[in-house]
């Protein structure tokens, strides 16, 4: 197969942490020829065919004692049709510039001709629409009985409300944060609670989530990695006793665990839209059986996960890519 990431830049990457090198050695192992870009090295001509000006690269492969790291060829102009399987790993921000390389990765998986679009036989991960549209805060909600209590709003007066409707404390976000960024925890009757609502909702002009807090948290953060809709592997990223936050940039440690009957429900419920939606490689959320984020925009945690529990997680990842192509 030949393949193309797109992604941060190849130098911005930490070889012991990343997901996306994880692919890209299972990918080199697989026999499979590599090239990677930046969203910046992407561009449409004639007409909607989109282009990558983009590098021939090879990971070595990853044995706890081995090598890391790349070896990288010459710079090309490809369009996007010529490969089989294109990632999208880019991390966020979830901004203009994201959306528009979600709609040229879409272009990669057609091809305009003069009755219309039609099937080019690439393959894009995650599927480019539901990176655009599947917020990882917000489809989660649609799950009613998996989610805590949760307000999306921007107005302060409505989320002070909720907060007061709230039998304990209330955890309030940004609805694009990652790595915990903003995320703050209060109560009613906190002095600071309406301040802390207006800073983060920049006086009412950006929408943020209230959400019930799950003092489960206490207990950890659970990270699950679905590939194709199936649980492949999981781990408790546990807060310091200095932070709040479940997230390894805030100083949480990251245990092995099981999945519990409840996790395992979460996973039955979701994982078959994913499928359906193409998102092939997903990290959830769950807090105390409650699931707060659906991540389908570049998820870590491979390989962590793998040294938790001696996993090969990539694997699982290119063999259900593997089975797509075929299917
Ligand atoms: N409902 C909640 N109850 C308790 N803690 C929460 C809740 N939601 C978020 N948190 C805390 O904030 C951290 C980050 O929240 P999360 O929703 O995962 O946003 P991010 O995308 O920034 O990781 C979590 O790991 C947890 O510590
Ligand atoms: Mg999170």
């Amino acid at each position: 197969m030949r393949t193309l990431y797109v992604m941060d830049p190849l130098s911005s990457l930490n070889l012991a942490g990343d997901s996306t090198f994880m692919l890209m050695c299972e990918g080199t192992r697989r026999g499979y020829v590599s090239a990677w870009c930046t969203p910046a090295d992407l561009h449409a001509r004639e007409g909607a065919v989109a282009w990558a000006r983009c590098q021939s690269v090879g990971s070595f492969p990853v044995h706890n004692d081995g090598p890391r790291g790349f070896e990288t060829g010459e710079w090309r102009e490809v369009p996007l049709t010529d490969f089989d399987v294109i990632w999208m790993r880019k991390d966020p921000p979830f901004d203009m510039s994201y959306i528009f390389t979600t709609y040229l990765l879409e272009m990669a998986t057609w091809k305009p001709s003069s009755a219309g679009a039609v099937p080019s036989g690439t393959r894009v991960y995650n599927d480019p629409r539901g990176l655009r549209s599947r917020n990882e805060k917000i489809f989660a909600l649609e799950f009613a009985d998996l989610t805590p209590e949760t307000l999306l709003s921007h107005d302060i007066n409505r989320i002070v409300g909720f907060t007061e409707s709230l039998p304990g404390r209330v955890v309030l976000k940004p609805w694009d944060g990652n790595g915990g960024r903003g995320v703050l925890v209060s109560q009613a009757g906190d002095p600071n609670l309406r301040s802390m609502i207006e800073l983060l909702t920049s006086e009412g002009r950006q929408f943020i989530l209230a959400q019930r807090h799950l003092p489960e948290i206490a207990l950890g953060d659970k990270r699950i990695l679905l590939v194709d809709g199936e649980p492949a592997g999981a781990m408790l990223r546990v807060p310091s006793a200095r932070d709040h936050r479940g997230n390894m940039h805030a100083g949480a440690t990251v245990h092995p665990c099981d999945l519990t009957v409840r996790d395992q429900h979460i996973c039955a419920t979701i994982g078959p839209i994913l499928r359906a939606e193409g998102q092939l490689f997903v990290g959830i959320d769950v807090i105390g059986g409650y699931l707060t984020e659906i991540n389908v925009t570049s998820p870590t945690g491979i390989q962590e996960i793998n040294r938790l529990n001696g996993t090969h997680v990539e694997r699982l990842v290119w063999n259900a890519v593997e089975a797509r192509a075929t299917a």
